[in-house]
């Protein structure tokens, strides 16, 4: 799958990315993320590639054409204005806190697309016309203000490129999945067996797989429970599970 950023922060995006599992992924040639430097489509010689906003106000607005062009070299050919995104183009994702709040579904989703191009903002923000020719998804990260779409754009290459075929080990993947069920992650403990007067919970060191499963499980919905109980409304549970729950609810009620 191939990820190109369209930024002014070219090298922010391709070192935040060329490590740990995406790093290797890249190595292996399962992914690979190109940061293409916007200001090279400037037109003057100053490089600049924002202006004043019409209607004034404070801060500067990125111009439309260096962007176009920028997003010309990487898909070949032009738009025309009965067809401004023709089939077949790939899905360009414009990060802007007003877009669509980004989670796991949409990874997946993404994750489907041989090509995605991300377009990162700046400045006051980028003029609504070639936004409007080009763009294809508005997505956020969250409900704050970022200074830029880099980081959002790491973000979600980070979360789409796991869900990649091949990018995750067997091992990792079946992690991944166990808590794609909804829950979140139960308590992890490594040596010392014992550690500032606590001990690794017993039944982690017993060797009975169904067992430690259980503990497992019921630790992920007493923490999904604590922290994030929203989240269990979207979980389907065994019969054992549910029963855990509903005691756990009834438990809670006294
Ligand atoms: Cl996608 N961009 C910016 N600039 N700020 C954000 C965001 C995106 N998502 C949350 N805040």
């Amino acid at each position: 799958m191939k990820f190109h950023v369209m930024t002014l922060f070219p090298e922010m995006v391709e070192q935040g990315l060329h490590t740990s599992i995406l790093g290797r992924a890249m190595d292996a040639g399962i992914i690979s993320v190109d940061a293409v430097n916007i200001r090279d489509f400037s037109e003057d010689k100053h490089r600049h590639v924002d202006d004043y906003p019409y209607g004034g106000g404070a801060g500067m607005v990125m111009a439309p054409e260096p962007i176009f062009k920028c997003y010309e070299s990487l898909t070949a050919g032009s738009t025309s204005a009965e067809e401004p995104v023709p089939a077949g183009r790939p899905r360009v994702i414009y990060l802007t806190p007003w877009g669509r709040v980004f989670n796991q579904e949409m990874a997946k989703e993404f994750a489907k697309e041989e090509e995605l191009i991300f377009l990162c903002g700046h400045y006051e923000g980028v003029d609504e016309r070639v936004l409007e020719e080009i763009v294809t998804d508005y997505v956020s990260i969250g409900d704050y203000v970022l200074s830029g779409g880099e980081l959002p754009s790491m973000v979600m290459i980070d979360a789409i490129a796991r869900m990649v075929p091949g990018v995750l080990t067997n091992e990792e993947s079946g992690e991944t999945e166990s808590f794609m069920n909804g829950l979140l992650e139960y308590p992890q403990y490594t040596r010392p067996e014992e550690w500032h007067g606590q001990k690794v919970p017993e039944v982690l060191l017993s060797g009975h797989h169904a067992k430690v499963a259980e503990w497992r499980m019921q630790r992920s919905i007493d923490r999904t429970v604590q922290y994030r109980p929203e989240l269990m409304d979207g979980v389907e549970l065994d019969k054992k599970s549910a029963k855990y729950y509903r005691d756990l609810l009834n438990s809670e009620k006294e």
